[in-house]
């Protein structure tokens, strides 16, 4: 993670000094095992220009929704996949292109769309799914890792059928984001060190826009975005923007009924108070750290990082460096090298080494051409996690404010929790929602999936849905993904997960 290093620069002194300890650490780690982290700059969110004002709207349309139409050069029909190389044989649509969002830059947008089966595509919602990060790829982990209908083979050429596919419950929009994340890219690379979390939310929704041009049959469908991590961010602002867009055009561009996040980063303030008692209660880091951490750190957006809060973060980092904090209980990838022929794989048993195996078949020409990837032949590899992004200009310390607006609006707002992972822990997502002080409507109980307990849930009134999901990581559909359709099945109806064993 040398890449890191710039970001540093923006932080205080002694917090510098760890912080890039940390990162050497994780960086000779991450050298053999490729990638560990779906949300590499996660231990330290703030870095760069840190933006304390909330997440204002940027009106990209105006009343006739002029601006943002851009011409394109790619169709449905071109966009079509015919199949992928190692693919098993299936009964749905794919389809993978670019979407340019910024004319003048050059920028596009890379999506990979699988449609439902053919008898219920044309009924089924349209869901897009987002990673975060920042800067991880919705190709590389949700499609090809998570809720996606193949997982890649230890070989990295071959792949094999996820059952449990999201794809049987909506028609599934996978986008990378921003522009230097996976096949995305900007011929003004001077880009890469200017994103931040205001141009990722515009150029989404002017992908969304210009991609339902090229889609019009999803013009008018139920629209629902979904998104883990630090799509907790990305999720509620590219919402907010179709909120607005919608009121501003005084008619619907965009049918969105509801967001639904996953081990989401919301609320800095809680989210670094939750993992760290998390992490204490969990037997991970020692109580006496997180005595200390309690005792000396203020995660309020105003404050400063103290010297003694940032040695007990330094020694809390010293417990966790050894385990993989997306899964506390998770093996290590112990052999990352790609295999001759695949070895057994199961769909029940998410294999550590994955990231590899994606790394090794995204980068395959014969796999870009059947996704019609990096047609401009981009000087830089793909990778699951940026590495050409190289700053990252704003974050602001809280989304909670959106999240009012959307129940005030009446969208479905779902905060699902996978409740073994150390990183955005369902600590810290308890602790952001009870900030929020609502009223609960249905009290904390079990939901159940196959006569076992699935999670728990908790209701609350403006139809917020607290979900946690037993035994899942920070990417829930990867350890827990007969669940995690369940999960996104209840949320699309809009009915509550079962409560008894019975149903
Ligand atoms: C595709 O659909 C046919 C007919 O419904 C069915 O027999 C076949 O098993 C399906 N194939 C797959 C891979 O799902
Ligand atoms: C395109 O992106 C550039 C930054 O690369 C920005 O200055 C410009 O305003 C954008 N144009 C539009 C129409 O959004
Ligand atoms: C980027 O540049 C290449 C090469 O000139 C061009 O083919 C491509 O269309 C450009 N991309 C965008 C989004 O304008
Ligand atoms: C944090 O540090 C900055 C720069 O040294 C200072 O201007 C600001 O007042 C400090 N804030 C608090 C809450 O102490
Ligand atoms: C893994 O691959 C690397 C690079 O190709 C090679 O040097 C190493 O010996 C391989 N390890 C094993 C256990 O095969
Ligand atoms: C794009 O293609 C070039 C040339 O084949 C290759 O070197 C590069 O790694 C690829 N980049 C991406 C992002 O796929
Ligand atoms: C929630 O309630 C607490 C205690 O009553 C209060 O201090 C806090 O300001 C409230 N927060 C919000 C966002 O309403």
């Amino acid at each position: 993670m040398e890449s890191n290093k710039p970001f540093c620069c923006w932080v205080l002194l002694a917090f510098l000094i760890l912080s890039c300890f940390v990162a050497q650490t994780h960086g000779s780690m991450m050298r053999e095992q490729r990638l560990l982290h779906p949300n590499k700059f996660m231990l330290k969110p703030y870095f760069g220009v840190d933006d304390t004002s909330l997440f204002e709207v940027i009106d990209v349309v105006d009343e006739t929704n002029i601006n943002v139409l851009i011409p394109q050069e790619s169709s449905k029909e071109k966009d079509r996949i015919e199949r992928l190389p190692g693919q098993p044989p299936v009964n749905f649509s794919q389809y993978g292109g670019y979407v340019t969002v910024n004319k003048s830059a050059g920028r596009a947008l890379y999506y990979y769309f699988v449609e439902a089966h053919e008898h219920s595509k044309d009924t089924m919602p349209l869901l897009l799914w987002l990673n975060g990060g920042p800067t991880c790829s919705s190709l590389g982990y949700g499609a090809m890792q998570e809720l996606g209908p193949f997982r890649v083979h230890s070989d990295g050429k071959t792949l094999f059928t996820n059952k449990f596919s999201w794809n049987s419950a909506a028609n599934v929009l996978f986008l990378e984001s921003p522009a230097g994340v996976g096949y995305s890219y900007s011929n003004t690379t001077s880009d890469y060190s200017k994103m931040g979390d205001r141009i990722t939310a515009t150029d989404n929704y002017v992908f969304l826009v210009n991609w339902l041009e090229r889609y019009p049959e999803y013009k008018n469908r139920a629209f629902y975005i979904s998104g883990e991590s630090y799509a907790g961010h990305y999720v509620p602002q590219l919402a907010q923007i179709i909120l607005h867009n919608n009121k501003k055009a005084g008619k619907t561009i965009i049918n969105l009924k509801g967001i639904i996040i996953g081990n989401a980063v919301t609320n800095y303030e809680t989210d670094e108070q939750g993992m760290y008692d998390y992490l204490a209660t969990h037997a991970v880091v020692s109580d006496r750290v997180v005595s200390q951490i309690q005792k000396y750190c203020d995660f309020s957006p105003a404050a400063n990082m103290s010297d003694e809060c940032s040695v007990a973060i330094g020694a809390a980092d010293g417990f966790i460096i050894d385990i993989d904090l997306y899964n506390i209980y998770a093996p290590l990838c112990s052999s990352p090298n790609i295999t001759f022929r695949p070895k057994k794989a199961s769909i029940f048993k998410f294999d550590p080494c994955s990231d590899n195996y994606v790394y090794a078949y995204m980068n395959r020409p014969d796999v870009q051409e059947a996704l019609h990837a990096n047609v401009t032949k981009l000087t830089h590899d793909w990778q699951a996690c940026s590495n050409v992004i190289t700053r990252w200009l704003d974050r602001p310390p809280t989304i909670i404010p959106l999240l009012r607006e959307f129940m005030a609006n009446a969208l479905r707002v779902w905060i699902f929790s996978g409740d073994v992972d150390g990183a955005v822990p369902v600590t810290s997502t308890k602790y952001s929602i009870n900030s929020m002080n609502l009223t609960v409507k249905t009290a904390w109980h079990p939901w159940f999936l196959n006569k076992e307990v699935g999670g728990y849930i908790e209701l609350y009134e403006g139809d917020l849905t607290l979900v946690t999901v037993r035994d899942a990581g920070h990417q829930v559909p990867s350890y827990q993904p007969a669940r995690a359709l369940s999960l996104i099945k209840h949320f699309l109806d809009g009915t509550p997960l079962p409560g008894s064993k019975r149903i």
